[in-house]
């Protein structure tokens, strides 16, 4: 097969890094970032800086780093910088989150101390349990949205940046339908205009990016940029996006547990999922219209999964119950328990127990520093609109609307490497056999 390379431009020069949201996962990218660039930390958990691909057959030996098959930009040239509510620099921000240790946030505190929040669009409707002052004034979500993208292009100019990317890292919204204002560009720009409450904060910092032409990724379940109007906007701009709720914790879990019980066909009568965790994440999500949002986005996973309408023997009726329990002595230190009720042969009953005591922003992290360099790698390759080849980082990906899916973790990365291969005009990978295979 003749496979042909698209032309992409080099990664020269330095890229910025924007951030809706510097609290616990946004503060311990950064920082995670500059420990790496001096040394004193490895980057485990990205698959931009430690994952390898395999190209050709497997006799041809050939695994290079992903980083430098694609060549995406490199650690040295980033910068950053970010929106919140509450005034305090990344230092300040890390400390009160945390997730890492005071001896590391004070070997690069130097750094840190000097990125800090620019006001942000913030309205409480949106997020009930947060109050901030910290935020900009304006006549409605357009003028808003216009001091947004007044301080994107200054963020490109002081620091001399080639190129940009957003990636929200700010809080869980309330749940939000999609409404006729969110069908249509002209629409949408006119609920700007009127302050319309479907439109939400992230929404307008999504709109700010994509209409600047930054690549957008949504690390929270919020629609956001998950609505016609900015996708559409996306497609035309050229400008690619993705989202939505990083995929850490729990859900990487199923996503990588509900695939191996469907490859062996053993069914499930029941999945109850359960968490404490005690940050500023968990305490938003104590709201019950900030946890409907969350709700529908972890629920999402195993059906398409585990496509009861073609197994309905196995997976027809199983139930399945997710909570989020706010429970402050945990900090950043989720707990989270799985009780799977499954059966084998013959129907007989078995049970599986998980109790993940796992990091959340140690997990998320490495999702932000791949999708802000996949972003402008996609960028970089003139793609545009939804980069459904990164729902490998997704608990909930955006996808086409006449598609559904995909949340099989395997076949995520399947596609995400086959999609690299394909840009790069490499053979694409089917595992088929020596036999089928020359
Ligand atoms: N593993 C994870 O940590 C994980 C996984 C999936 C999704 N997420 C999502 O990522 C987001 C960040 O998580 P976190 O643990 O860092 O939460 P966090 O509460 O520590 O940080 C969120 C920050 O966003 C700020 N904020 C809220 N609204 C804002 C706005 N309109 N503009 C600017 N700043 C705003 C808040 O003040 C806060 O500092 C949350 O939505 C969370 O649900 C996190």
């Amino acid at each position: 097969m003749n496979v042909k390379k698209t032309t992409i431009q080099g990664p020269k020069g330095k890229l910025g890094v924007l951030l809706p949201g510097l609290g616990a996962v946004a503060t311990t990218f950064i920082t995670g970032v500059e420990a790496v660039r001096r040394g004193i930390a490895k980057p485990i958990g990205s698959l931009t800086q430690m994952g390898t691909i395999r190209l050709g057959k497997r006799t041809d030996n050939r695994s290079p780093m992903i980083r430098d098959f694609v060549q995406l930009a490199e650690l040295k040239d980033l910068e950053f910088a970010g929106w919140d509510i509450f005034e305090d620099d990344c230092y300040d921000a890390a400390c009160k989150a945390g997730v890492l240790d005071r001896a590391l946030l004070d070997s690069v505190k130097g750094f840190l101390e000097h990125i800090r929040p620019m006001p942000a669009v913030f309205d409480s409707r949106y997020v009930k349990k947060l109050s901030g002052t910290h935020k900009k004034d304006g006549k409605n979500w357009w003028e808003l949205a216009e001091q947004l993208m007044d301080d994107i292009a200054r963020f490109k100019q002081e620091k001399h940046l080639d190129r940009m990317v957003m990636i929200w890292c700010g809080s869980t919204e309330v749940y939000v339908e999609k409404q006729p204002i969110h069908e249509t560009i002209d629409a949408f720009e006119a609920g700007l205009k009127e302050n319309d409450p479907a439109i939400t904060p992230s929404m307008v910092y999504a709109y700010a990016a994509v209409k600047s032409r930054v690549p957008y990724a949504n690390g929270a379940p919020n629609l956001s940029a998950d609505i016609p109007a900015l996708i559409g906007l996306a497609r035309e701009l050229c400008v690619p996006i993705c989202g939505k709720d990083f995929k850490t914790g729990q859900t990487l879990m199923k996503t990588i547990i509900a695939p191996g019980l469907k490859a062996r066909l053993i069914g499930l009568s029941g999945w109850f999922s359960t968490n404490i965790l005690g940050n500023r994440d968990g305490e938003v999500l104590d709201d019950p219209e900030s946890f409907k949002t969350k709700e529908v986005s972890k629920l999402s996973v195993l059906e398409t999964i585990l496509q009861p309408n073609l197994y309905p023997d196995l997976y027809g009726d199983f139930y399945h119950k997710v909570r989020i329990n706010y429970y402050p002595p945990r900090g950043d230190n989720k707990e989270g328990w799985d009780n799977l009720d499954i059966f084998g042969w013959l129907g007989y009953p078995m049970q599986i127990k998980v109790d993940f005591l796992c990091r959340d922003s140690i997990l998320a992290a490495p999702i932000v520093l791949d999708l802000a360099l996949f972003l402008d790698f996609a960028a970089r390759a003139n793609l545009s609109g939804i980069q459904e080849w990164l729902s490998f980082y997704f608990k909930s990906p955006m996808c086409a609307p006449e598609l559904y899916p995909e949340h099989d973790l395997f076949i995520q990365l399947m596609k995400l490497k086959n999609n690299l291969r394909h840009l790069m005009g490499e053979e694409l990978i089917t595992h088929l056999g020596q036999e089928y295979y020359e």
